[in-house]
């Protein structure tokens, strides 16, 4: 069931993951996909966007949801998810706004947005295919251990350490991060058809191999995706070494 490619170097795991995506994009008739944030999906989203370019992929079609959001943050906050996706991808490529979906993490109701953010989601017929990254943690989305692999859409508080390897999109101050956030469940991205993470360079290297051959454990949510019955994991050599 897990897919795992090693690919020869950092810019072809990149292009494996965007033709992964486009190829999804391409495939279906109603594509829904699961977005993520991160550095490691910048490159990515720049290939795709290239494509969109170049006149290879349409996106008029594709039905978004982000994993996850700051609490606090405004869509037009320059350290929001939403913000990010619209730099990255959505300001670049025809989709259409009322297909594009990230948790709003000023609701005033946290927990009832979250509950439209999953009905929402199976509105759409569910997540066809659902982008991953990972975090120093071993987080999918912001599900910081313990996550249970049944946790639905929910806010939660985020760990010292995520805070410190998000802190350089606040000014390097680890203090500036919210100290919570909005994100999907382990249990609602493991509803996905389809999983695909990718991680990238030395620093994921360790927690790549305690989420892929360590046990499975809602310490590390990544550890989660082996139970899904469709996974692919696409790595370069540094974030491979432990393998
Ligand atoms: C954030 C996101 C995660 C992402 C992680 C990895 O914490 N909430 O979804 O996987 O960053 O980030 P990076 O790609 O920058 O290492």
């Amino acid at each position: 069931p897990l897919n795992v490619i090693i690919a020869p170097d950092t810019a072809s795991a990149f292009q494996r993951a965007a033709t992964f995506l486009a190829d999804h994009i391409r495939g279906a008739a109603h594509p829904v996909l699961g977005l993520a944030t991160g550095r490691t999906m910048e490159s990515i989203y720049a290939l795709l966007v290239s494509d969109h370019q170049a006149g290879k992929l349409d996106f008029s079609q594709l039905t978004s949801f982000n994993l996850d959001e700051y609490v606090g943050l405004s869509p037009t906050d320059p350290r929001s998810y939403r913000h990010y996706m619209q730099e990255h991808l959505f300001g670049h490529v025809n989709m259409r706004p009322e297909h594009v979906h990230v948790p709003d993490g000023t609701a005033s109701d946290l927990v009832a947005e979250c509950a439209a953010y999953e009905a929402a989601i199976q509105n759409e017929g569910g997540l066809g295919l659902q982008l991953l990254g990972i975090g120093e943690t071993g987080h999918i989305g912001f599900n910081e251990p313990p996550s249970a692999f049944d946790t639905r859409t929910r806010p939660v508080t985020l760990d010292d350490v995520t805070r410190r390897q998000n802190a350089a999109m606040f000014g390097g101050q680890p203090d500036a991060v919210p100290h919570t956030a909005l994100t999907m469940g382990v249990g609602t991205i493991l509803e996905a058809r389809e999983l695909l993470l990718v991680a990238t360079g030395s620093s994921k290297a360790r927690i790549v191999a305690e989420a892929l051959l360590g046990p499975l454990t809602p310490d590390i949510s990544a550890s989660a995706i082996r139970l899904h019955a469709n996974c692919t994991v696409i790595l370069d050599h540094e974030a491979a070494a432990i393998w």
